[in-house]
């Protein structure tokens, strides 16, 4: 059986962030809040889709990198590593990293309890010889990891995949990756999957698939809220739209009011205008370039990239720019001049 802790935010902080979300404008709620159980169901139903290559993509070029990853990591970080994964989901992504890098543990965080503790047990009987831990936990707002005898006295290689990073804007992604250099310690690397700009059709396409299923994970919220949070949405008032925004390069989705309309959430009422938008998830697209840049604003070097043969998304391999220090040159590859400016769309020069 894996262990499992939960840090779940308090209804109180979920009141509170609700309330901040719908006060912007335009208003937007934390994406986290589209993974209660049947959010998680859909979403993984979105990585079925054929107009979704991201998850499938990305999934393959794990599977086919695992054992050269595992070598490069080999070369910076000793004693075996304790893996740690961010958004973890079902925990569908890690199969290949764990059987290339034996780490000596592995710990998933995801918001999902319902699905993270199946998915720990299940894969704790896959790998019987690597300690499972799962905590659930709003990851960006975590200030530490919390202490267990699994996480001391071992380096960290931290794995957030999906290019789950596009959810947050460019200065909340900057933050995040700070954290994660805090949360992962001096010595640690990270193992990232960054999805990139393509056509807008494709993009359009891939967050409002044929079969409906994007759109089902975005009315999904409307009911969460409605039993979590004192809702009383009418889905049937709203659409749903997925629109490539090329200056900010970033997919926005929405679920768009018909009609004026108000409506009672958080113990507060709301009133939307006809056409004015909730928007659920941003999904910003960097291109290599300005995702390294990205990196190295926010405290990290860049040590290797591998992207599927349409270069269409990259797993990006960073460690801790430890000041002063100069990466072992076994390490480096392509060295790329970089600049502190989180534009997801700038080239480094
Ligand atoms: C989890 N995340 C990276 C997905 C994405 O591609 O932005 C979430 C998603 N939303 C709708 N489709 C996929």
């Amino acid at each position: 059986m894996a262990e499992l802790l939960d840090l779940h935010p308090a209804p109180a902080d979920l009141e509170r962030l609700v309330r901040e979300g719908m006060a912007r404008q335009p208003r937007q709620l934390p994406a986290w809040l589209l993974y209660d159980a049947e959010g998680s169901r859909l979403f993984e139903a979105i990585g079925q889709q054929p107009e979704y290559g991201l998850t499938r993509q990305e999934t393959a070029l794990l599977r086919k990198e695992a054992a050269e990853l595992a070598r490069s990591l080999a070369k910076g970080i000793t004693p075996s590593p304790v893996l740690v994964e961010f958004g973890a989901g079902n925990l569908s992504k890690v199969g290949p990293l764990l059987e290339a890098l034996q780490p000596a543990a592995y710990v998933a965080l995801d918001i999902s309890l319902d699905q993270l503790g199946p998915a720990c047990s299940a894969l704790q009987k896959r790998h019987p010889s690597i300690p499972v831990l799962g905590i659930c936990c709003d990851y960006a707002d975590l200030d530490q990891l919390p202490p267990h005898p699994l996480l001391e006295g071992r380096p960290r290689l931290g794995f957030y995949p999906g290019s789950s990073l596009g959810n947050f804007d460019p200065p909340q992604a900057m933050a995040l990756l700070s954290r994660f250099a805090r949360l992962l310690g001096p010595s640690s690397r990270l193992l990232i999957g960054i999805d990139q700009p393509k056509a807008q059709e494709r993009l359009e396409a891939a967050y409002d698939d044929a079969a409906g299923v994007s759109a089902a994970f975005a009315f999904n919220l409307l009911q969460r809220l409605n039993r979590d949070l004192g809702g009383d949405f009418d889905p049937a008032a709203f659409t749903y739209r997925a629109r490539w925004e090329a200056a900010a390069s970033r997919v926005a989705m929405a679920l768009v009011s018909r009609h004026t309309q108000t409506v009672t959430l958080a113990g507060r009422r709301w009133t939307f205008t006809a056409d004015e938008p909730l928007i659920t998830e941003y999904s910003v697209k960097y291109t290599p370039e300005a995702f390294e840049d990205l990196a190295v604003a926010s405290g990290w070097r860049a040590i290797r990239r591998w992207c599927d043969g349409a270069d269409d998304l990259s797993l990006h391999l960073l460690a801790q720019a430890e000041s002063g220090a100069s990466p072992p040159a076994s390490e480096t590859q392509d060295p790329i001049q970089h600049h502190a400016d989180p534009d997801p769309m700038r080239r480094a020069p």
